[in-house]
């Protein structure tokens, strides 16, 4: 069986430091608010290239207190605009919603699956506030007329960088500092997982930063005064002293997961079976590999018979959901035709090069028969 991620195997390379890490948690009685956040913290921040690192409970919550720390900024209120390209996870969109904001859903391109940049003019209008740019996939979702635009229309450029943790730009700037302000998520899977839920904001923004920390932390700057009405939404010690011991090998780990991509972008040559533009080493971490096939649910099928785990990112849009009726009736023929065409195929640090031309082996030899299932 190839897995689509062995989080075991994943645990178990860095077993002994994470041991001593979680034991020197347990063993110290403090399990909030102490010196592994603040450790990890600074350690993530100089990582990105950022002045400021919050920690957080979640991915979600990480963009939920952005925006709401710029509506408490005065900056943003309800009512307002933000681009967000329609092809993403749900969670860049739910942190719109929980906040009052308006997401104005923004067609990908068909090639890159990033945020079509030529779109931006036609979806401006007076109430836009902001761009949240999504780097779906580990890919660098990134361009210099993103940032001219939202310089020229005074707009806030927000990361979901929850997919590219260590991703970089064409000159060398991590994702997470390229805007105003980013939201990470460091969920089991993530390219930088945690052993439970956990996230970040990282920005250069003084003041959004002790906003984002009081949100998160029931609206309070000082112990039992509260500003905000915020939550309790924090990153626990345990947590923390995870991601330090796994962010000092991310580089090496997104190194190994290129080598997998390398191995399928050489091999994969099924012309059933498609492929996004290639982007240069450091500007993808390939928190995925998705391939696009028209017979998507028979490959995957086809694949599960012959032991591969896949995953679908994601089988219906967010336009689509019933959550968001009100878009129903929005047509966005590109994000739709990826939801109905991507498959991701297994990836990981852990993953071996034996495994990964298996794949492409088992996906150059798929056809399209009668019972839909065939190796030729
Ligand atoms: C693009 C994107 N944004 C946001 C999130 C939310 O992160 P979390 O699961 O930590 O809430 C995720 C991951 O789940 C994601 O993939």
């Amino acid at each position: 069986m190839i897995k689509f991620l062995d989080l075991q195997k994943i645990t178990q390379r860095y077993e002994s430091e994470l041991h001593e890490a979680v034991l020197r948690v347990v063993d110290s009685g403090w399990y909030l608010q102490g010196s592994e956040n603040e450790r990890f913290e600074r350690h993530y921040a100089e990582f990105i290239g950022c002045r400021h690192c919050v920690g957080c409970g979640n991915g979600l919550d990480a963009l939920i207190w952005i925006y709401r720390a710029y509506i408490e900024m005065g900056i943003m209120q309800p009512g307002d605009e933000v681009i967000v390209p329609a092809n993403t996870y749900i969670a860049s969109i739910l942190a719109l919603t929980e906040n009052g904001l308006t997401p104005v859903l923004a067609e990908p391109r068909p090639d890159t699956l990033e945020l079509d940049d030529s779109q931006l003019d036609a979806l401006v209008t007076e109430r836009t506030r902001s761009v949240l740019l999504v780097h779906l996939y580990g890919r660098c979702a990134y361009t210099e007329r993103i940032a001219r635009f939202c310089q020229h229309h005074h707009l806030k450029l927000v990361e979901d960088n929850a997919q590219a943790h260590g991703c970089r730009t064409a000159d060398g700037r991590r994702t997470g500092s390229l805007g105003d302000a980013a939201g990470h998520s460091f969920y089991p899977g993530k390219n930088l997982g945690a052993f439970g839920d956990a996230g970040a904001v990282t920005t250069d923004d003084a003041e959004l930063a002790a906003t984002v920390r009081a949100l998160a932390n029931y609206g309070s700057q000082k112990k039992y005064v509260f500003q905000y009405t915020g939550r309790n939404s924090r990153l626990d010690e345990l947590q923390a002293a995870v991601l330090d011991v796994k962010l000092r090998h991310l580089e090496a780990d997104n190194e190994a997961r290129r080598r997998i991509a390398r191995i399928y972008m050489d091999g994969l040559r099924n012309p059933l079976v498609t492929q996004p533009v290639a982007l240069p080493d450091p500007m993808n971490v390939f928190h995925l590999f998705p391939v696009f096939c028209d017979h998507r649910d028979e490959l995957q099928e086809y694949l599960h018979q012959h032991g591969v785990q896949t995953l679908i990112h994601y089988p219906i849009p967010p336009h689509k959901q019933a959550c968001y009726r009100q878009w129903q009736a929005l047509s966005l023929p590109v994000t739709e035709r990826i939801h109905r065409q991507e498959l991701s195929l297994p990836i990981s640090q852990v993953m071996t090069a034996e495994e990964a031309t298996e794949v492409v082996r088992l996906v150059n030899a798929f056809a399209v028969t009668n019972n839909n299932c065939s190796e030729t």
